[in-house]
């Protein structure tokens, strides 16, 4: 039987909260030292600010690292996550930034509410067939004219993880991304691809992919 987004979600929940702290504890370090990814998210925080529609939602935020970082940049952003543990870190690390549980397909937003959506390395817990689903809710979430970026592992099928974070019993799934795939998956759902940057990652090859909700059409009235 295919495995649900929720079975996965109930997955991360169990990983992440195991390994909140470790995580909280190295993670923030590496992506400081993140050049390239870091100028990926410097591009979308003055783009979405340039548009002046709304705040960012960051989605599976973990420790709130990228959260923090977005609001050096001038945004106003908010986390959500969909493991407990790590929302607590998130709160502990940055008591001024709002931190919630919840998950990356099911949005705490009105409609249009939002200037920018940023999955950095969470979307890897989302089985493929769901992802129609969730890019949906993010174009309704999304102002006109709002931006998306997704960061990810690029590949073929799924990976398992074992030991993750150092910490034995910690083990899940991740799917690999095809950025062209994604980027498809995206134009369905009402969004054009602004960017894309391709990198050789330690072990993988990784990817950043900024896209933007394209406005309605205005109809055309005659007289
Ligand atoms: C690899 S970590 C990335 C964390 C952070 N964005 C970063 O770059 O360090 C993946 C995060 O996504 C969260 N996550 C996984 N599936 C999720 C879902 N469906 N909704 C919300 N958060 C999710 C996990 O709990 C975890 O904190």
């Amino acid at each position: 039987m295919e495995t649900t987004l929720s079975d996965r979600e109930d997955e991360a929940r169990r990983a992440y909260d195991a390994v909140a702290e470790t995580y909280a504890a190295t993670v923030p370090a590496l992506f400081a030292q993140d050049v390239r990814g870091r100028a990926m998210i410097a591009a979308f925080a003055e783009l979405v600010a340039a548009a002046g529609a709304g705040p960012v939602a960051d989605l599976g935020c973990g420790p709130g690292h990228v959260a923090a970082h977005l609001r050096d940049l001038g945004v106003p952003v908010f986390g959500v996550d969909v493991s407990p543990g790590t929302v607590a870190a998130a709160r502990r690390a940055h008591p001024e930034i709002r931190f919630e549980v919840g998950t990356l397909g099911s949005l705490d937003a009105a409609d249009g509410a939002l200037g920018g959506v940023l999955s950095w390395w969470s979307l890897l817990h989302t089985p493929p067939a769901e992802r129609p689903a969730v890019f949906a809710e993010w174009r309704r979430a999304l102002a006109p004219g709002g931006y998306a970026l997704l960061g990810f592992h690029v590949g073929d099928g799924q990976s398992q993880v074992t030991g993750a974070y150092g910490q034995a019993g910690v083990d899940y799934t991740i799917d690999l991304i095809q950025p062209e795939e994604v980027a498809a998956e995206l134009a369905a759902a009402g969004f054009e691809r602004e960017a894309l940057m391709r990198l050789p990652g330690v072990r993988r090859e990784q990817a950043c992919l900024l896209v933007r909700k394209r406005r309605e059409a205005v109809p055309v009235t005659s007289g």
